[in-house]
């Protein structure tokens, strides 16, 4: 590489965009990290300690709440990847905020796109988006999900379904974004990962560690977050990290990109886990849940199509949930 190329991640000290930093910086990219207290040793210390990180890390204080807050971390890069989101709507049953949701989703990621285009110099912003922007049917398609679908809104509101709140946000988010791009000239591109699982950088818990080490540590609160999740889509983190800089690199990519590959199979994961853990008592039977009824998957033909190579598709999803389990343990997050 001879040209030196900058990119800013926001959300850099999260499960994912600390991992996907990890990967840039790998790829010799100068990364500005974004994120809301760099002075939280916790959250950056591990960043701080990544190889490369002393020549090519930088951070940079920046709050999705703030207009205009990123105007400096993406002055003069060539690309931004835009992960931050407000991940505890995932926990919500009701809007109990519901000003946030629009305030921070959907006005943060307009205020970002609004600093690529004062900066002049961003060739592509990425931004990761979720399958649940795709999912959430009132009719669902009979083989699988595909870019082409958008959730319906409507139904999100009259059933509020599980995470419904995250739903509305990223699905509102993500449409005022493509308008933004689409009358601003931006070069968007959208990523939109499944449950994401395995070990990361960070040193904070998340929504992702919550869900896979919920049968080792047995807590209640996530195991019914758990079977909330029964029968839905996973992908491993260095997939999706690694499909994020390959949709920054690739010169055809266009669109939006499902990114999965994995069933998250509640049962599966149980008689996995213990199997590895025989002195756990990991749970192995759910109450009230079906094994094996019919499950639509998400499909990432897209991705595959455009050449992207799924790593860890072939682990089964006991393994990604058994990686964050490990992780977590090494790190003290258990
Ligand atoms: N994890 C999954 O299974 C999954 C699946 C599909 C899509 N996604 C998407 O992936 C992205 C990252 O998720 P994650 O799992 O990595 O979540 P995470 O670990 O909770 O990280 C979320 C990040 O967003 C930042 N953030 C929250 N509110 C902010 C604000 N007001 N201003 C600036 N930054 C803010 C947090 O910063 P602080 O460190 O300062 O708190 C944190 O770094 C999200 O957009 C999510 O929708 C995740």
């Amino acid at each position: 590489m001879t040209e030196k190329r900058i990119v800013c991640v926001t959300g850099a000290s999260g499960y994912i965009g600390s991992w996907l930093v990890k990967r840039l910086l790998e790829r010799g990219y100068h990364v500005r990290a974004a994120v809301r207290d760099p002075g939280n040793e916790r959250k950056v210390k591990n960043l701080l300690e990544l190889p490369n990180a002393s020549a090519h890390l930088s951070l940079w204080k920046a709050d999705l709440t703030e207009e205009s807050s990123y105007d400096d971390a993406v002055q003069g890069c060539h690309g931004v990847f835009h992960v931050a989101t407000p991940m505890e709507l995932l926990y919500h049953d009701e809007p109990a905020e519901n000003e946030d949701i629009e305030s921070t989703t959907v006005n943060g990621i307009l205020s970002i796109m609004r600093s690529c285009t004062k900066a002049k110099t961003v060739k592509r912003f990425i931004y990761t988006s979720s399958t649940g922007t795709v999912i959430m049917q009132r009719q669902p398609p009979l083989h699988e999900y595909t870019e082409e679908l958008w959730s319906d809104l409507d139904f999100c509101n009259e059933t509020k379904m599980f995470a419904w709140t995250y739903v509305v946000a990223k699905t509102t988010a993500e449409k005022a974004a493509w308008k933004y791009a689409e009358e601003n000239g931006i070069n968007m591109v959208t990523i939109h990962p499944s449950l994401v699982l395995g070990q990361s950088v960070t040193l904070q818990r998340s929504f992702s560690t919550d869900a896979a080490t919920a049968l080792y540590t047995q807590d209640e609160a996530n195991i019914a977050l758990l079977k909330k999740l029964h029968n839905s889509s996973a992908v491993h983190v260095d997939d999706v990290c690694n499909a994020h800089i390959y949709l920054f690199e690739h010169p055809l990519a266009k669109g939006r990109y499902i990114c999965s590959t994995h069933i998250f199979d509640i049962f599966e994961i149980g008689r996995s886990l213990s199997h590895k853990y025989p002195d756990k008592n990991i749970p192995t039977e759910f109450e009230g849940l079906e094994e094996s009824p019919k499950i639509i998957p998400c499909s990432s033909k897209k991705l595959i199509g455009l050449g992207f190579e799924f790593a860890h598709k072939n682990k089964d999803v006991g393994d990604l949930c058994a990686e964050t389990i490990e992780w977590c343990r090494v790190k003290g997050l258990l």
